[in-house]
């Protein structure tokens, strides 16, 4: 596994005054840091930080390979059903990981694994489509709710498991995996009881920091992905996101790097991959960044609201879209490039007599080129005085992905610290929550109802 973190491009000597950050307040930071790192640590320790051992569970992970290679033999489809930490991991590695069209290979080129689709909204067109592509008894649904009873899944659930059972009657039970809490919630109810088929997701980890639990292993093992190798780089990367120092931790380094970047007024982060396979990983780091730090909290008695905007962009594609923002808007936005060396394919450009104004093309390549755009784009950023950084992967591997997901975990905890707000909860969301269920008639919710509906009615 190798990843690199270059944040030349962060620092004042190179990005200018204005934004770049000064070694001096990095070094300002080292005492807090030291506690935050001394407090998660004693939380780790204490058991209250579970993800943290995830890439150690091996008993997990073989218990997840068995039903996958099972079901793998016997189903042609897999869908995802869930949303949020429920879903993005997976889709982001997915996407990284299989080959980029693999559910339009054939089963043999898919070596004998089943196609995947992450399934994460109920808007009624965009899942009745993609049922209508499928056979259902050819096809597992893979329920993953960590409370069991988060709506839009609770509804996917319902629809599919109607559209399994007209189809295979009381055989739906064997079409569904449920993947949820150990002990509580309806959705672990309903497994027990039924007699289907489940996993558990570890008490204590939450939605956004799961995906390298059954939440993520078990679809993407299905798949086909090396889960296994998976693994084993998060567990390569948990040695150098535990380190004490500030400048030797990357994930603690890049989190102090983005807290002191939103400290000028930089407030948008922007994750960049030059890579089409990573670029649901920016989608997946949206959410955690998002929902970990965006929070209300209260500094010497007022209430204060923080977090940082993450932002989603591609290379090169966003060249032609958002880089005119980045390099001339407003001088409130962070840059991380995700880079690949090795794109493991290449193709060349061969000169066309046709087309004599591409001959300064001829006899390099796409690889070459998509680097040299990435490159030439942080050069025009850091001469127009905005800040950029850069996670730098050899290659893109199931190791190396287990590692990036895994640091920006922790980078996420240690960023907590920095803001001083809780990362693990999600209080805002509630609020919206308790709204649809009030519109849905869930009981004990009529209040909410009545209050969405007084104010529609203006
Ligand atoms: O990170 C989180 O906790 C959330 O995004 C959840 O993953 C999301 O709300 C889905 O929740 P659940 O897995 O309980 O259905």
């Amino acid at each position: 596994m190798t990843i690199r973190f270059d944040y030349t491009c962060m620092m004042a000597d190179v990005v200018g005054e204005r934004c770049g950050i000064d070694p001096s307040e990095l070094a300002a930071l080292e005492e807090r840091a030291a506690a935050i790192h001394r407090d998660l640590m004693a939380r780790k320790e204490g058991g209250e930080l579970p993800f943290y051992d995830l890439p150690f569970q091996d008993q997990v992970a073989g218990e997840v390979r068995r039903l996958a290679d099972e079901v793998a033999e016997r189903f042609d489809h897999l869908v995802v059903l869930g949303i949020g930490g429920s879903a993005l991991g997976t889709q982001a590695l997915f996407r990284a990981l299989a080959p980029l069209y693999h559910n339009h290979l054939s089963r043999e080129q898919r070596r004998g694994r089943p196609t995947l689709h992450v399934l994460d909204n109920v808007d009624p067109c965009g899942f009745g489509e993609a049922l209508d592509l499928l056979a259902p008894d050819k096809t597992l649904f893979c329920v993953i709710s960590k409370s069991g009873s988060t709506v839009e899944t609770s509804g996917q659930f319902l629809v599919a498991r109607q559209w399994l059972a007209r189809a295979v009657g009381e055989r739906w039970k064997e079409h569904v995996v449920v993947i949820t809490d150990p002990e509580k919630g309806g959705l672990r109810a309903m497994a027990n009881e039924q007699g289907i088929r489940s996993l558990s997701i570890p008490p204590g980890v939450g939605g956004r920091f799961s995906v390298l639990t059954p939440v993520g292993l078990f679809p993407l093992a299905v798949a086909g992905v090396d889960i296994e190798a998976l693994l084993a780089g998060a567990a390569q990367m948990s040695a150098r996101v535990t380190r004490p120092g500030l400048m030797d931790n990357p994930a603690y380094l890049n989190a102090a790097l983005q807290y002191l970047a939103y400290q000028k007024g930089m407030r948008i982060s922007v994750m960049m991959p030059y890579s089409d396979r990573l670029r649901d990983v920016a989608d997946w780091f949206r959410q955690i960044w998002a929902e970990s730090l965006g929070k209300k909290t209260a500094l010497d008695g007022r209430e204060v609201h923080v977090g940082p905007t993450p932002v989603k962009a591609l290379g090169t594609t966003d060249q032609h879209s958002q880089v005119q923002l980045y390099i001339e808007g407003p001088f409130d936005k962070v840059i991380t490039f995700l880079v690949v060396e090795d794109y493991g394919r290449d193709l060349r450009f061969e000169r066309c007599v046709e087309a004599p104004h591409l001959d300064f093309l001829h006899g390099k390549s796409m690889a070459e080129l998509i680097r040299a755009e990435q490159q030439a784009t942080a050069v025009a950023l850091v001469r127009a005085g905005r800040p950029n950084c850069s996670f730098i992967l050899d290659r893109i591997s199931a190791e190396n992905l287990g590692g990036l997901l895994y640091l920006f975990e922790v980078q996420t905890l240690f960023a907590g610290g920095l803001f001083a707000i809780d990362p693990l909860d999600q209080p805002g969301v509630e609020a919206g929550k308790e709204y649809t269920y009030g519109l849905m008639e869930r009981p004990g919710f009529a209040e909410r109802k009545e209050e969405v509906e007084a104010w529609l009615s203006g």
